[in-house]
């Protein structure tokens, strides 16, 4: 343990300043692969010396090289943090993290997070920025790709799962990395699906649905949290007392380190809530926010503010305190280069056993979203034909990879090739996939290949860049004509499959009555095609169950399972006109596919559900077993979802939310009890005056997702 106040009492305010910056890794003089825009503030090579971190940093090599300058120069031999977002893989990419979280497996989840913690940490990486816990309800909004979904139980589940595998029990180690979870908080609520919007939503809906992710991730001992862009009920994050004060200390006593988002306390001037960059510096410093990235608010002027006397000299101690404390966990005091080795490095990247488990994320993260009996296509084919903008293309691995690379990954036409040796394979592109990619020239072709094939595999969806941070869209169909491409090719070849690749849930209404076989990928990572092939010809069997509500329509946006029960719900089927109901005149009210829809090459029935009282109170639980079959011919795996309904309560809660759930795999025949407990906190909910309650009544119990309810039962909590 080093002696931090020993240390700190040696430190000039500037130099405190400097350990609460971050830079790009360009300002060092080396190359970078950064999200935000790099600045050239004319930093003297004194004043770099005094910077305490570093956001991204080519490779173990370069970081190694940029630490040792640094402790050269640096006075008081302080070593920088190397931060980078490590997303969904560092160098082996797995599914992005909508695509991860349909799989309902956290455990899954913290297996490809330690493999990327591995990964990062030999390549140099200190820490990232993630996990990202973003509630979403809005498939308009791009960085939904990088979230878990609309759900908060399942959400806080992969949050904490994340947290733990990337920090390990001791972030010191060569196998680890600190975590920082963002952003906090409700980034997800952006209005009208717009990147970086205001949210304006009530405490209430805040508390129930937005903030438990992020608990869940401080509870599981997070090491630094970032707050977000938006602006919260007219306050923007980085500056807002309620979150960073009242909840996050006061509520939470949340005890780690604070960064702001890139430029974000700048931003607070363009915000119009800050006069200008001192003022925006007070205002962040004040609400808790330790670090600077990468804009200069805190570079100019926190330490004139503290010989002003505005900041007390003990609270800028404090940050740094913080930021140092952090050092000496990641033992860089003693190894300033935290093992970082790309020999070591190179040995795991993409490495048998690594890619092994991106195939088997990528297979348990795709959904099954139709199947007219196409699915699994038999394997003594002749020829397959794979169209579309996605039949040949690598770039599967999707936005934000960090150093995942396009041409190390397997395309869809590879992936089937490489399983079915001895099948003619033929790959035809159709259009693309930009919205004024309009050219249907190449329809011909794919047509043709389609109509000679025995079986066809259509991959259609959004590029990349379409999804992620700023790549917010206001319509959510396939861009440019491939919806005509799917249509005209279903109507050739009935034997058609279609792969849909995307950021998000894109509105497929228009594909849907022509399409026999829809298979959702997201984006897949490096073994995309790997683990489509084994999908589609039935080596795999899907499993994955979706954790976002497919809409019908863009007008139908937000859209999401745990809605408010209305006074005037609309349940009549799909299209049926309800007058004076909740739903619209053009497209009902239920999404084309609902959180928790996905379907199997199997067949499972839910043949009992049994509570062993139907009293439970504040210190008792009830114990709920739900008898499960695989009652097809193929052996596969189903996600249980048990979900309860207040019947009555003092506010308005949700139709249905999900209590818990379970992923149980059985053999083709094979029966299993799963079992479940609840516990009276699992029923509380924030009530009108804003408090955690729970209330006496009766509650629904149903097992089966959105309004299928497979079996039912009832209980009450008696007070
Ligand atoms: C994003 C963050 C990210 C940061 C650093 C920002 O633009 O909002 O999620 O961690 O850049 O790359």
């Amino acid at each position: 343990m080093k002696d931090i106040k020993a240390l700190i009492s040696q430190m000039t305010i500037d130099e405190k300043v400097g350990q609460l910056i971050q830079l790009s890794a360009d300002f060092f003089g080396t190359d970078t692969e950064l999200t935000g825009p790099a600045q050239s503030w004319g930093l003297s090579k004194e004043q770099l010396s005094t910077i305490g971190s570093c956001i991204g940093g080519k490779d173990a090599a370069t970081i190694r090289k940029m630490q040792e300058e640094h402790l050269r120069s640096d006075r008081n031999k302080i070593p920088m943090m190397f931060m980078t977002d490590v997303i969904h893989g560092y160098r082996t990419i797995y599914p992005i993290g909508l695509g991860l979280s349909c799989s309902f497996d956290p455990e899954l989840a913290g297996e490809c997070t330690e493999m990327a913690a591995k990964e990062a940490s030999a390549g140099g990486i200190h820490l990232t920025f993630a996990p990202m816990i973003d509630l979403v309800r809005d498939s308009r909004w791009g960085r939904v790709m990088e979230s878990c979904g609309e759900d908060p139980l399942l959400a806080a589940a992969f949050g904490e799962a994340q947290v733990k595998a990337y920090q390990g029990e001791d972030i010191s180690s060569r196998d680890h990395i600190a975590a920082c979870v963002k952003h906090f908080a409700a980034y997800g609520a952006a209005e009208s699906g717009r990147d970086y919007n205001s949210v304006e939503i009530s405490e209430r809906t805040l508390r129930q649905f937005y903030l438990p992710t992020y608990k869940a991730c401080i509870d599981a001992g997070v090491k630094m949290l970032m707050p977000s862009f938006n602006d919260l009920n007219g306050i923007p994050s980085t500056a807002n007392p309620f979150l960073m004060k009242q909840v996050l200390k006061d509520e939470w006593h949340y005890d780690g380190a604070v960064i702001s988002d890139w430029g974000a306390i700048r931003e607070l001037t363009v915000h119009g809530v800050a006069a200008d960059l001192r003022e925006a510096a007070r205002m962040a410093f004040e609400q808790g926010c330790h670090i600077e990235m990468c804009s200069q608010a805190y570079y100019r002027n926190l330490g004139d503010l503290v010989r002003d006397g505005v900041i007390p000299e003990s609270e800028l101690d404090a940050a740094v305190q913080k930021v140092l404390e952090l050092k000496d966990e990641l033992g860089l005091f003693d190894d300033p280069f935290h093992s970082a080795d790309d020999e070591r490095g190179r040995a795991m990247y993409l490495s048998p056993s690594h890619r092994a488990l991106a195939r088997r994320a990528a297979e348990e993260s795709c959904v099954l979203l139709k199947n007219d009996g196409v699915l699994p296509f038999p394997t003594d084919l002749k020829r397959v034909a794979v169209v579309g903008p996605y039949a040949d293309n690598k770039s599967v691995i999707g936005p934000w990879s960090c150093k995942g690379k396009v041409d190390e990954a397997v395309s869809i036409a590879e992936g089937i090739r490489e399983l079915l040796p001895d099948v003619e394979v033929l790959s035809a592109h159709g259009c693309g996939y930009l919205f004024e990619d309009l050219d249907k020239s190449g329809f011909d072709e794919a047509i043709e290949l389609a109509k000679s094939a025995d079986a066809v595999v259509i991959c259609v969806g959004e590029p990349a860049h379409y999804s992620g941070e700023a790549n917010s869209r206001a319509t959510l169909t396939l861009p440019g004509v491939q919806t005509e491409l799917v249509n005209a090719i279903n109507a050739v070849n009935p034997n058609s499959a279609v792969l849909i690749f995307g950021g998000r849930p894109l509105d497929l209404t228009a594909i849907y009555d022509s399409s026999r076989a829809m298979l959702e990928m997201w984006f897949p990572g490096s073994e995309g095609g790997r683990a489509a092939a084994d999908l589609l010809f039935g080596k795999a069997n899907p499993c994955g169950k979706l954790t976002m509500s497919f809409p019908k329509g863009v007008g139908q946006c937000p859209i999401y399972y745990n809605r408010m029960l209305s006074g005037r719900p609309n349940y009549k089927p799909d299209g049926v006109w309800q007058a004076f109901a909740n739903g619209y005149l053009d497209c009902g009210s239920r999404p084309l596919f609902f959180f928790g829809e996905g379907l199997s090459y199997t067949s499972f029935e839910y043949e009992s559900m049994t509570l062993d009282a139907h009293e439970l109170t504040e210190d008792d639980k009830i114990t709920v077993t739900v008898r499960l079959k695989n009652t097809g011919d193929r052996d596969g795996k189903e996600v249980v979802q048990l979900y309860m309904h207040d019947k009555v309560s003092s506010a308005v809660r949700p139709v249905q939310e999900l209590l818990a759930f379970k992923k149980v795999f059985l053999k083709a025949g094979e029966s299993a009890d799963v079992q479940f407990e609840i516990k009276e906190p699992a029923l509380r909910f924030w009530n009108a005056q804003n408090q955690l309650i729970s209330e006496a009544g009766e509650f629904e119990l149903f097992v089966g997702y959105a309004d299928h309810r497979y079996i039912c039962d009832e209980f009450t909590l008696v007070k």
